[in-house]
């Protein structure tokens, strides 16, 4: 993790030489937006999170039937430190973009990857988390033991790959075995029990995430070895760059002051 630390100092210098400045300048000058809801809040008053909660440890559902993990807890010190309700409205990882346009969502936090692609359509903030993608296999497929990334790669013609719609695993798994190996579900939970059941050999997933996923699975193991290099962010609907401003203030304010490692460090992850 100590790329993530590198990146955590350089990116909080940086923020508090940009984004304080543009947050002075957002608070002291007179603004044309509606006084009741600056930031343009689906509901003013509160913060609605968007998110798909098949990704331990940064989103899951628990026996309780609550919304837990990193990216909630996140969520909710955003909402605090900016005075507004935390709602989480939960969905398929395909949808948790759109629903930043269709007025279903202010916020999205789901592990989240920043793509060049995805800034087309939306607005990301500082990145918080870095991931690289590992994949996840049988506990009885131990043809990939002991080899590094470049003969896992190799090794990967023509293996079924699993993939979640929408998500990052898809361009990888297609770019490892092509089209015609790759098999699509909609959530993770489902692509874990079509390993189990032989019907596809791996998926590909984010390391910590991946290790969420097998960690109440006997049968299935993370192949520890990293592919790709991600950063997650937060996304906002684009062009709404006072939710941006607020949301990247409070975010790098829980880097300096050690909150968001204490979130990792509470779901078992040191920073
Ligand atoms: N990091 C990957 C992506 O951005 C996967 C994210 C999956 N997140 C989830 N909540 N299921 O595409």
């Amino acid at each position: 993790m100590k790329n993530f630390k590198k990146i955590m100092f350089g990116v909080c210098a940086v923020m508090i030489m940009l984004v304080t400045p543009l947050f002075l300048v957002g608070c002291g000058g007179s603004s044309s937006d509606d006084d009741d809801n600056p930031w343009g809040l689906v509901n003013a008053g509160q913060l609605i999170l968007a998110t798909s909660a098949d990704f331990p440890p940064f989103q899951s559902i628990n026996d309780a039937g609550e919304y837990v993990g990193i990216d909630i807890d996140i969520a909710a010190a955003i909402a605090d430190a900016l005075g507004l309700e935390l709602v989480v409205q939960n969905m398929d990882f395909a949808g948790v973009l759109l629903s930043l346009h269709t007025g279903q969502s202010d916020i999205v936090l789901s592990g989240m990857t920043i793509t060049e692609a995805r800034r087309a359509g939306a607005d990301f903030t500082i990145p918080y988390f870095n991931s690289g993608q590992v994949l996840i296999t049988h506990v009885n497929n131990n043809r990939l033991d002991g080899m590094n990334a470049d003969q896992i790669r190799a090794a990967m013609a023509g293996q079924r790959i699993g993939a979640v719609a929408g998500q990052t695993g898809y361009d990888h798994a297609i770019a490892l075995t092509g089209a015609s190996n790759v098999q699509v579900f909609t959530d993770n939970i489902t692509m874990m029990t079509a390993i189990q059941n032989g019907i596809i050999d791996y998926s590909i997933q984010g390391a910590v995430a991946s290790h969420g996923l097998v960690a109440n699975n006997p049968n299935l193991q993370v192949v520890n070895v990293a592919l790709t290099d991600e950063q997650y962010g937060a996304a906002v609907r684009q062009g709404n760059t006072e939710l941006l401003w607020q949301v990247n203030r409070v975010l790098s304010t829980m880097m300096l002051n050690g909150e968001l490692a204490d979130i990792f460090a509470n779901h078992g992850i040191s920073l």
